[in-house]
This record gives structure tokens, C-alpha cells and sequence, in this order.
């Protein structure tokens, strides 16, 4: 009896143990408390917020406030997406800060998406009136939420350059008018230069 006890007893912990390996080669993604409340953004945005795609900005790594804020304007109208409007109301719902903190906390995951080495060069130039904001290489300033540019996929950043160009992205915001006149000025042709140059950056 004890010793089928103390056999069963040793059978348990072994087990434990191999459940406790298992759960630790998985850590990551999956131990974060809004991991469940985020399922739905792989979609679009790929696992854990590391897209693969040209048009879908990557999440991994970005700034909670910020992802915050662009959540809370997409549910509000205020960022216009009907992409998005939707799931940023379903974040809103389960809890913005879960989602955000979710995807602040996974490793950044720079863009598969090449980029044609003289576009870069000459994005590197054309930069020089964007650092005063975004820094030299595009970094951003979470303290004033600036974004971070640096290994967003080029055709998303090129993408969003054309809608602050045509104020179409957040229409009549007070904040972005600045940068709205300075869009004004760049040529469209330089938009895929400047994204090349920050998308390449790490
Ligand atoms: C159907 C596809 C789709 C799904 C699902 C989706 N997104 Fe998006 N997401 C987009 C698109 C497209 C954009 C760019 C929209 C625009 O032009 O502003 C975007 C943009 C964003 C941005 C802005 C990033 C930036 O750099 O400003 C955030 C943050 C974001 N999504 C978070 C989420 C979260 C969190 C979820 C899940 C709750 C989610 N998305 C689900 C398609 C999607
Ligand atoms: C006055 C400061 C300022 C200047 C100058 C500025 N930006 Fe920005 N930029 C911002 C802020 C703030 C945001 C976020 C706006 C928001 O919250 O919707 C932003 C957003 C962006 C985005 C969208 C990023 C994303 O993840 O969705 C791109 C792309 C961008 N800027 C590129 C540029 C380029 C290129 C220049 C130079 C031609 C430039 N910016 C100049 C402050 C600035």
C-alpha cells in the first residue's frame, strides 16, 4: 500500500515536472494576460503582433500608450479605418490595457519587406525635416507619443504618409496640423523613399 503510495506519489511529480518543462519551453507570448483578449488581431496583424505582411503595421514591441491611443481613436471615428474600427472597439471592450501591454511586451519584429538600397539612400536625405520629431533614424519619442518608425513595413508607412498628406488620417485633428502642412510639401514620389529609409532602419 505505501509503496504503491509512494510509487503514485513519485508518478505525480514526475508528471508535474514534465508539464512544468513544457509550460516553461512555451513561455512567451502566451503567459501575457491579454494574449486571449488579442486573438483576434493575428489576422491581420500575424502572431504576437509581428506581421509579415506590407500593409499590416507590426504591433511587437510598439509603445502601450500609443497603441492605446490608436485603438481609442479607431473605436471613436476619430482615426478613420473600417478595418479596424471594429476590433479596436472589441479591445476597448475586453481591456485596452491588457491588449496594449500585450503587444508593448513581445520582442519587436522588424519587416521581412526589403528595401532598394538607393530608395534608402535617398529617404536618408529627404528624413532630415522629419527627425526634429522622429529623431535621425526614426526612433520617436514614446514620452510625446511620436511613433517609432524603424522596421514598419514600407508600404504601411507610405501608406500613412498619403492619408496625413491628404488629411485623411484623423481629418481635422488640431495636434497633427503641423505635420499635415509638412506632408503638403513632400513630393509623392518621396513618400516611398522616406519609407524605404525607415523601414530599414533597426
Ligand atoms: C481585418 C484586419 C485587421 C484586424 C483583425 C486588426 N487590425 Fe489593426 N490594423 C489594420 C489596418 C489595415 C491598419 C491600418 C489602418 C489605418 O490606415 O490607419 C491597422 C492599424 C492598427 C494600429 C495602428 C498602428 C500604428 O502604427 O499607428 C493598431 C495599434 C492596431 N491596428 C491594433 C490592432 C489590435 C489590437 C487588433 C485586435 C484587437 C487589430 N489591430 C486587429 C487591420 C487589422
Ligand atoms: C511635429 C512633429 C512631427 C513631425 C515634424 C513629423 N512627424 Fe510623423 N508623426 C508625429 C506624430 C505625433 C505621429 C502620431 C500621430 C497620431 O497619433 O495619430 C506621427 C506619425 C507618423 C507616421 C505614422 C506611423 C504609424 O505607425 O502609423 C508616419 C509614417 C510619420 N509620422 C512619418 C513622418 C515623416 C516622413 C515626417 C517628415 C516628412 C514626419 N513624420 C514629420 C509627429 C511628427
Amino acid at each position: 500500500m505505501t509503496t504503491n503510495l509512494t510509487r503514485l506519489s513519485m508518478a505525480v511529480v514526475a508528471l508535474a515536472s514534465v508539464v512544468l518543462a513544457a509550460g516553461v519551453a512555451v513561455a512567451g507570448p502566451l503567459d501575457h494576460p491579454g494574449y486571449v483578449k488579442s486573438a483576434t488581431c493575428s489576422a491581420c496583424h500575424g502572431f504576437a503582433g509581428a506581421s509579415r505582411s506590407d500593409t499590416m503595421p507590426v504591433l511587437a514591441g510598439m509603445d502601450a500608450a500609443y497603441i492605446k491611443k490608436a485603438l481609442q481613436d479607431y473605436a471613436s471615428g476619430k482615426r478613420v479605418s473600417p478595418e479596424m474600427e471594429p476590433f479596436a472597439k472589441q479591445a476597448l471592450q475586453l481591456g485596452v490595457d491588457d491588449v496594449a501591454g500585450y503587444f508593448a511586451s513581445q520582442k519587436k519584429a522588424p519587416t521581412p519587406v526589403t528595401a532598394d538600397p538607393a530608395a534608402v539612400a535617398r529617404g536618408r536625405t529627404a528624413a532630415a525635416t522629419c527627425a526634429g520629431c522622429h529623431g535621425a533614424d526614426g526612433k520617436g519619442d514614446p514620452s510625446k507619443q511620436i511613433p517609432d518608425l524603424r522596421g514598419q513595413p514600407p508600404g504601411y508607412l507610405r501608406n500613412q504618409m498619403m492619408l496625413f498628406k491628404a488629411d485623411r488620417r484623423s481629418p481635422g485633428d488640431a495636434n497633427l496640423k503641423a505635420i499635415k502642412t509638412l506632408m503638403k510639401t513632400v513630393p509623392d514620389q518621396t513618400f516611398a523613399d522616406l519609407a524605404a529609409y525607415y523601414s530599414s532602419q533597426r
